[in-house]
């Protein structure tokens, strides 16, 4: 039994409560059961957002309300594993260089990516169809990889393309993701001309993006983390590099603190794609004038 009422935001029946005096856990991701996520957790995720009280004949009635942010599980026959073939030498590789790897030290052959101060992200020249990440969440992220890979193909939505991925493990307590490499522009000025470039191509694969966030939560939307895969190909066109973050689905799709969005991302006249999508999915979302103003300013002064 949930220890919360699950509503997604623009079905909050229980906004007319006066909010309770004291919240500390507003903000944490919790399990079905309203417990702290552990590492080998792999049940739906929740984002506790209010806590409201009401008084009853009873007594004090308090209720803690979270959204879903992540999609039910898939369903069992999808694939939950992907793989990559690993270069026989690559796991030596790492283990002998792992400090001037993690360090981002010149290596021959070896090219470091823009990433998170506590990833490193890097390709080698002799292994040109994958790419190794570093990452403490390397787990979680794969997990994220398998279930996205699950929501996609559930969806139909062929477009977004996930990278295939494997996790190798390596002498530090979390294993290497090694991930297929997409064939993306490099440097995320590139990434975002991208969206200009090939924006007729693009309308079918925002239109998925703007699904898949709704599906799953994912709310780190930004050029580099959903690159276009160029030239666009008809199997798919955007490519899901950094599944990482799912707080909610608002965030992905108009933006937050630190967190661009996806209508930030597209031109003015692809934002009507995802406002559609957010109809047909019930999703309501009030500050949307406001956003497209500071999109419309963004483009004006480039
Ligand atoms: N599978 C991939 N194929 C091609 N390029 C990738 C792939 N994964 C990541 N990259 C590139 O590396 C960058 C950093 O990777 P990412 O996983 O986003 O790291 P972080 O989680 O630290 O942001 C991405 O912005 C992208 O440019
Ligand atoms: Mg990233």
């Amino acid at each position: 039994m949930p220890q919360f009422i699950s509503v997604f935001p623009h079905e909050n029946p229980y906004t007319h409560l006066p909010d309770a005096e004291k919240f500390f856990s507003k903000g944490r991701i919790v399990t079905e059961e309203g417990a702290p996520i552990t590492a080998d957790y792999e049940g739906n995720r929740y984002l506790l957002v209010a806590k409201k009280e009401e008084m009853t004949p009873e007594g004090k009635r308090i209720t803690r309300i979270a959204h879903p942010i992540f999609g039910p599980h898939p369903p069992a026959d999808l694939p939950q594993v992907t793989t990559v073939d690993i270069p026989p030498d690559l796991v030596e590789f790492v283990n002998q260089h792992t400090d001037a790897l993690l360090g981002g030290e010149p290596l021959d052959g070896v090219e470091y990516f823009q990433s998170r101060y506590d990833s490193r992200v890097f390709t080698k020249s002799d292994w040109p169809d994958i790419i190794c990440k570093f990452s403490p969440k390397s787990k979680e992220r794969y997990k994220s990889i398998c279930r996205s890979r699950a929501v996609c193909q559930s969806l139909s939505l062929h477009h977004l393309v996930v990278p295939l991925a494997t996790l190798v493990p390596i002498n530090l307590p979390f294993p290497l993701l090694v991930e297929e490499r997409l064939n993306i522009s490099r440097g995320e000025r590139a990434q975002e001309r991208d969206y200009t470039i090939y924006k007729d191509d693009l309308h079918e694969p925002i239109r998925q993006l703007a699904h898949f966030i709704i599906e799953t939560g994912f709310s780190d939307v930004t050029w580099r983390n959903v690159p276009v895969i160029v030239p666009p190909t008809p199997e798919g066109s955007i490519g899901l590099v950094d599944l990482e973050e799912f707080a909610e689905p608002l965030t992905g799709l108009f933006g937050g603190f630190h967190r661009r969005g996806l209508v930030c991302c597209i031109g003015l006249d692809q934002i009507p794609i995802v406002t559609k999508v957010c109809q047909q999915r019930d999703l309501q979302f009030n500050h949307l004038p406001r956003i497209i103003e500071q999109r419309k300013k963004e483009l004006a002064a480039q």
